[in-house]
């Protein structure tokens, strides 16, 4: 089995006809190994690039150059896409159809056996909370109850990778936890994920691998854990220390109180700040307690953006 749930290799697109073509490339020879196992977040700006990567690996559009595999297979393969779920951008389904009526329409199409479909519908109108509604057609539904479908109908056929073009997009906050929920509940079960947001916040806490594109060029890619620097500290001071919170406070980046009554401060790296630190743990251990602060998504994936725009 090939250790890599999609690979790419120079994969290239340039919209247009033979002598109509755009003169920038949407997608630049882009390389991408994604590890077995993983749930990846696709990340960049508008127009980066994002959905033209994943039509190619849908085989929804042809690479202008370079090729693409899923699952092990050539992105063209037709039987690998029955191993694959897909939510597209902006879903938009047929308005005289019923939910359930739709997902049946689905399940024929994914070759799900007669006696299994309805079972399986249930289950997944049950996942993304839309069962009450299976009955309702999807005309009269929100964008982010159709969102919900949408993700229903990638789930159906029990995936082996997900694929995912804006997920999050139309989901209220309860929407947006759920969905969380399914994609780490849907890691557990051992499928694949990749998908693109916009939501870092929501990335951060979903995804351990991502790869940030902008202008059809990959500027990063890999696990988080790697990518994301330590770049200062977290010192948490129990309760009853406000003399200590007072002293360092001023030193702090950020801070914040404590349901129980400590605090919270945090600091960029700095030497002075830590010699401090080091000689309070050494006279009060038990007052508080610090570890290396990371950087966060967000500032990572502007401090990549910033040094493209400085390089062009
Ligand atoms: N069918 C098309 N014909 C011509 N150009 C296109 C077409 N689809 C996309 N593009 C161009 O390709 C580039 C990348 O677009 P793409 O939709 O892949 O970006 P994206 O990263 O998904 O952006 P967003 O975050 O806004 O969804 C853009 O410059 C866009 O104008
Ligand atoms: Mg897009």
């Amino acid at each position: 089995m090939e250790d890599f749930v999609i690979r790419t290799e120079n994969l290239t697109k340039v919209y247009g006809h033979l002598f109509w073509k755009k003169k920038e490339a949407s997608l630049e020879k882009l390389n991408l190994q994604i590890p077995r196992g993983s749930v990846f977040g696709f990340l960049g700006p508008n127009g980066a690039g994002k959905t033209t990567t994943i039509r190619l690996l849908m085989d929804l559009i042809k690479p202008s150059e370079g090729q693409a595999w899923v699952l092990g297979q050539p992105a063209d393969n037709v039987k690998v896409k029955q191993r694959i779920g897909y939510l597209p951008d902006g879903p938009s389904f047929s308005t005289y159809l019923k939910a359930y009526e739709f997902l049946n329409i689905c399940a024929k199409l994914l070759k799900i056996p007669s006696s299994e479909r309805k079972k399986r519908i249930y289950e997944v109108l049950d996942i993304v909370k839309m069962t009450e509604h299976a009955n309702s057609k999807l005309g009269g539904f929100s964008r982010g109850m159709i969102q919900r479908i949408g993700i229903a109908q990638s789930i159906l056929n029990k995936p082996e990778l997900l694929i995912l073009d804006e997920p999050l997009v139309g989901l209220d906050p309860h929407g947006r936890q759920e969905l969380k929920d399914i994609i780490n509940e849907q890691k557990k079960a051992g499928t694949n994920v990749f998908f693109c947001s916009h939501i870092l916040s929501d990335v951060e806490k979903i995804c351990d691998h991502v790869g940030i594109l902008s202008r059809g060029k990959m500027l990063c890619c890999g696990a988080l854990t790697d990518l994301l620097s330590e770049t200062g500290y977290r010192l948490v001071i129990k309760a009853g220390h406000d003399d200590i919170m007072q002293k360092f406070m001023p030193e702090a980046s950020s801070s914040s109180k404590l349901s129980d009554g400590g605090w919270e401060l945090v600091f960029k790296e700095n030497v002075e700040v830590k010699k401090s630190i080091d000689e309070l743990k050494r006279e009060k251990p038990d007052a508080i307690t610090y570890h290396p602060s990371k950087e966060n998504l967000e500032d990572f994936f502007f401090r990549q953006i910033a040094s493209t725009d400085k390089r062009i």
